[in-house]
């Protein structure tokens, strides 16, 4: 028997991190642990089932949703509302917040937001896809229907934010901050093993990720930055998963940019459902998350599905780009 520590072992040591806790956020992170498996036991049959392509509809944003995000959708909604600690969830794939009725989850302490796949357009590509998630507490009463309230709230006030990847290995990664852990699914046994203790990101980084297609409708301050990368021999990298972009950036040093355009005047990613917990990671990592001029957690979101410029990953990075942006 090898000694290794499973997700679920290690989020009921890390328990006590928290002053009175009662075990709800353990319960939760482990209902996402859950999930998560099951997305990526049919991440792992695309291609042999009925699940690439076109689901037939659009999500709010106008974009086209595709099988595998309705079906993660409906897996990390039933798995959550089944475990009651949340009473409610925001997702990038619903038009409005869903709240809770039930007797169990209307208890809940928590609210939780999630991009339930991440990558969409890589999915029948066989490209890393994920799964993005936030965990606020609640504002209003225990007992109550949860509110728009209950999600508007800044990035600094998560409780927990992960990702998900399903990449050559699925990977969860999460913080309740106090550090970032990483595990990775062993398929053998069915269960994440602690792989990635106390993740940290460098400072300085040698990669670059930006859709420089974009780069003509961007900011001068985003060319600059681009020519200066390219002029000192950084590393291009750009995948389109914003999950394994980051990701791979947090382990190598590098930063992600989508800047926001003429066209797109906030960008294209989601505050609550990709900026704020990649940020939360990222600043637990020793790394930094930005919309160019505010600290991305310090945002006031106004809306669920709000949009906003965001640069993340190493610190120096960061404020080379947010430098250059004045
Ligand atoms: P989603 O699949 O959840 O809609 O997110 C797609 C996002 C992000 O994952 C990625 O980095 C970015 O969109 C890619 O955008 P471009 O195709 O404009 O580069
Ligand atoms: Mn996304
Ligand atoms: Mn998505």
């Amino acid at each position: 028997m090898i000694a290794v520590t499973t997700l679920d072992e290690f989020i009921i040591d890390r328990q006590d991190d928290f002053p009175f806790a009662t075990g709800d956020l353990s319960r939760l992170l482990r209902d996402i642990g859950f999930a998560s498996k099951i997305v990526h036991r049919e991440v792992n049959m695309a291609g042999l089932v009925d699940i690439t392509g076109a689901y037939g509809s659009e999500n709010i944003q106008g974009e086209e949703q595709q099988k595998l995000d309705v079906f993660a959708d409906e897996v990390f909604i039933k798995a959550l509302r089944h475990g009651g600690e949340v009473c409610g969830i925001a997702s990038e794939e619903k038009d409005d917040f869903i709240a809770f009725e039930n007797e169990k989850s209307i208890q809940g302490k928590y609210v939780l937001a999630m991009d339930p796949l991440d990558g969409s357009s890589n999915i029948d590509v066989n490209v890393s896809i994920g799964t993005i998630f936030s965990i606020y507490r609640r504002k209003t009463e225990a007992g109550t229907k949860a509110t728009m309230e209950d999600f508007l709230q800044p990035g600094t006030e998560q409780v927990a934010a992960g990702y998900v990847l399903y990449g050559s290995s699925s990977m969860l990664v999460y913080t309740t901050g106090s550090g970032v852990n990483g595990f990775t699914l062993d398929p053998s046994i069915g269960e994440f093993c602690l792989s990635h203790p106390d993740m940290k990101t460098s400072n300085d980084g040698k990669i670059f990720s930006m859709n420089e297609g974009n780069y003509h409708l961007s900011h001068k301050g985003i060319q600059t930055y681009l020519d200066k990368c390219k002029l000192e021999e950084k590393t291009a990298r750009y995948i389109g998963s914003l999950v394994a972009d980051f990701h791979r950036n947090l382990i190598k040093g590098g930063v992600y940019l989508y800047p926001s355009t003429s066209k797109a005047r906030n960008g294209k990613l989601r505050l609550l459902y990709e900026c704020n917990p990649l940020a939360f990671i990222a600043e637990q990592a020793g790394g930094k998350a930005s919309d160019g001029y505010t600290r991305t957690m310090e945002i006031e979101p106004t809306e669920l599905h709000q949009r906003c410029a965001y640069y993340v990953g190493s610190k120096n990075m960061v404020d080379e780009i947010e430098g250059l942006l004045k």
